[in-house]
């Protein structure tokens, strides 16, 4: 018998958003990006791990579904924490050529443009670490699995550089700032639609890199000075900058998304009535109080300080008096959760 080892995850939702590979293996992308990582007491990916001689092939199971291991980036994910452990000498040769489960659930909407990919794998890897006993960092091994997923193994706001090597060694994810530089900061997720998206996002920035020239001047005259404003405004805790920002670059992202051939369509009409009434609410305080940002999805993420929490929470019931959007708020996540083995 082995043990199983059973860790959560928070997901990261970015505010400079990275779209566009310029290597697909080793997901290695176009821009630089910055994410917040979001508390798990609320949304979160939970992934149970199990490896014993008696099982035949190495299985994963999703939200209570089985789905197939042959994708290459789980082929990637596990084979790269193998070569760790043997690196390592960590576990005994008859472990590694043991199979593996693997059991996962989100408990927020998956593949929905709510950062389930970065949950999901930065979960998996460190469960995977976790039963291998891999003493070393596991970010880079959370990419190989999805890009964003490298983001979501730190706490607090988060970098991850593109790098310039081929081989990927400099495409790393640092923490800007950890959760406590600045606790008045929250996330309200607002759940315009649950369903799977119709183009993946790995699928949506391929056509994006292939077609979009909108993309190229992003790369190239947008994202640099941004990712240094906004990394300077949560330093400072500027947050109409800091807002500023993030809606600027997610709708030069919906932009780039509209500007693939064929286009991909995220946001619904709901997206964008939540976007003018943010407009609108801004400009009724006088400065800039909530920013929004979207995901490949029609789901919002407004970031917004402690203090406006409740006046846009009763501006969101008094506007959608029904159901819809669902919200969820929550506070930015140390990123410590990640390692402690949750009960199963
Ligand atoms: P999202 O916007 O939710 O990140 P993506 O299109 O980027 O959507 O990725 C969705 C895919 O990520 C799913 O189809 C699945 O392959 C993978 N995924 C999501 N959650 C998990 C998880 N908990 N464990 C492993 N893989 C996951
Ligand atoms: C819009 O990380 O899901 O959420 O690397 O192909 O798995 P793959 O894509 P993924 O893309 C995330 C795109 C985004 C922006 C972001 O999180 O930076
Ligand atoms: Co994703």
């Amino acid at each position: 018998m082995s043990d199983i080892i059973t860790v959560i995850a928070p997901v990261n939702i970015a505010v400079i958003k990275y779209w566009g590979k310029r290597d697909e293996d080793l997901i290695l992308p176009l821009n630089d990006s910055v994410s917040a990582t979001l508390d798990t007491s609320i949304m979160c990916a939970k992934t149970s791990v199990c490896a014993r001689a008696d099982f035949k092939e190495d299985a994963i199971w999703l939200n209570g579904k089985k789905e197939s291991f042959d994708s290459p980036r789980l082929q990637n994910c596990l084979g790269e924490i193998k070569l760790r452990a043997a690196a390592e000498k960590s576990v005994s040769e008859d472990f590694l050529q043991r199979k593996v489960h693997v059991c996962s659930e989100n408990n927020f909407p998956t593949a929905a443009g709510l950062a389930s990919s970065a949950a999901g794998y930065a979960c998996l890897v460190t469960a995977l670490a976790k039963l291998y006993k891999v003493k070393s960092d596991v970010s880079s091994i959370a990419r190989l699995g999805s890009g964003s997923a490298c983001r979501s193994v730190y706490g607090g706001f988060v970098r991850w550089h593109a790098g310039i090597n081929p081989n990927g060694t400099d495409s790393v994810a640092t923490q800007i700032v950890d959760s406590t530089h600045w606790p008045e900061m929250h996330a309200l997720i607002l759940v315009v639609g649950d369903t799977k998206k119709k183009t993946s996002s790995t699928v949506g920035m391929r056509i994006a890199t292939q077609t979009s020239e909108l993309l190229k001047h992003r790369v190239k005259y947008c994202v640099p000075e941004r990712t240094e404003e906004i990394i300077q405004a949560i330093r400072q805790k500027d947050f109409p900058k800091f807002a500023e920002i993030t809606m600027k670059d997610s709708n030069q992202f919906h932009a780039v998304a509209l500007d693939s051939y064929p286009p991909c369509v995220y946001m619904t009409d709901v997206s964008h009535f939540i976007v003018d009434l943010i407009h609108k609410y801004n400009t009724a305080s006088g400065s800039v109080k909530v920013a929004y940002t979207f995901d490949a999805g029609p789901n919002a993420c407004l970031y917004l300080l402690k203090d406006e929490v409740p006046k846009v929470i009763s501006l969101i019931k008094h506007v959608f008096p029904t159901s819809k959007p669902e919200s969820f708020i929550t506070g930015l996540s140390s990123g410590e959760e990640v390692l402690s083995p949750a009960l199963m």
